[in-house]
């Protein structure tokens, strides 16, 4: 026989639950966002844009991981937040093939999954945002070819070459500086990282008197190949140019006269919360939206 009080104690219990869920309120969305790693300014912004844009909307609850550049790391952060069973993901993947399965069996999971940045391989995700990596590096090759009047001697320092954006960053500076005289003489994956862009170009000032510009993939690679070459002392006797433009990296390497260009490479954290909650209220967005750049040079008056 159960006893009075226990009955008295079970339904007030009831009552409560039913209260409790009367003022809930709205629904609460989890959306998780993979980077792979913070070790670059640009990344801590991409963050920072994100959650800027998430604090506007109460009804998303944003969990970062950050995988320290670390590829299996970041496949377990993926798994991890396909376990846990968030609403949304959002991935900047570091490397794109190790990175496709996971994202797959995410989004053939039914999460919806949004691509940052670097690409995945396929078209299992829900979207993909980012810059046009190869118009970026085209419009860097054509700016060197125009300020060295079609020819010279070129670095290219590249990025990570398993990441999408170095590859395109690539190819597009070849056909920036197809039919010109300029030569690459020397190139060399920094894998992003201004410590490896210094080293590369230490190797390549050890290697060669005549050096008329360096291209790297981004602005850390390419401070660091400036602080290499003014280490030997030879830094005026070239170009430096990178990509980025954070106002508080590239374009202020522009206006210390440092780089004399930059390439804007927008990070997307706005474009994503926004593709993320039209998901959620069940809009459709399109399968890949193009963000765009823009050069800062000292001529074009935009590096302020
Ligand atoms: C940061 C970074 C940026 C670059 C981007 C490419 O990790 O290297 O400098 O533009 O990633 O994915």
């Amino acid at each position: 026989m159960i006893s009075k009080p226990v009955v008295v104690a079970v339904m007030l219990f009831m009552i409560g639950c039913g209260k409790q869920s009367s003022s809930e309120g709205p629904r609460k969305f989890t959306v998780g966002m993979s980077q792979c790693n913070l070790g670059e300014p640009w990344r801590v912004q991409m963050n920072a844009d994100i959650k800027a844009a998430a604090e506007k909307h109460p009804e998303l609850n944003l969990v970062f991981k950050d995988a320290q550049n670390d590829t299996l790391k970041q496949r377990a952060h993926v798994e991890e937040f396909v376990s846990a069973g968030v609403d949304a993901l959002i991935i900047s993947p570091k490397e794109s093939q190790p990175l496709t399965e996971p994202v797959a069996k995410a989004y053939q999971g039914k999460i919806p999954v949004i691509v940052l940045d670097r690409a995945v391989q396929g078209d299992q995700f829900t979207c993909f945002i980012g810059a046009d990596n190869r118009a970026i590096g085209r419009a860097a090759g054509e700016w060197i070819k125009n300020k060295l009047g079609g020819k010279g001697n070129v670095v290219e320092l590249k990025g990570l070459m398993t990441s999408t954006p170095a590859q395109d960053r690539h190819a597009g500076f070849r056909e920036g500086i197809e039919r010109s005289e300029l030569k690459v003489i020397f190139e060399a994956d920094m894998k992003w990282l201004e410590p490896d862009a210094r080293k590369e170009m230490d190797s390549a000032l050890a290697r060669f008197d005549k050096i008329d510009a360096v291209y790297a993939h981004n602005d850390p690679g390419a401070h660091g190949a400036y602080l290499a070459a003014r280490a030997a002392g030879r830094e005026k006797q070239m170009l430096f140019v990178g990509i980025d433009a954070l106002p508080h990296e590239g374009v202020a390497y522009v206006n210390q006269g440092i780089l004399n260009a930059t390439f804007q490479y927008p990070t997307g954290g706005g474009e994503a919360v926004d593709a993320v909650l039209k998901i959620l209220k069940g809009e459709t967005v399109p399968k890949n939206i193009t963000l765009s750049s823009r050069s800062f040079t000292p001529e074009n008056s935009g590096a302020k």
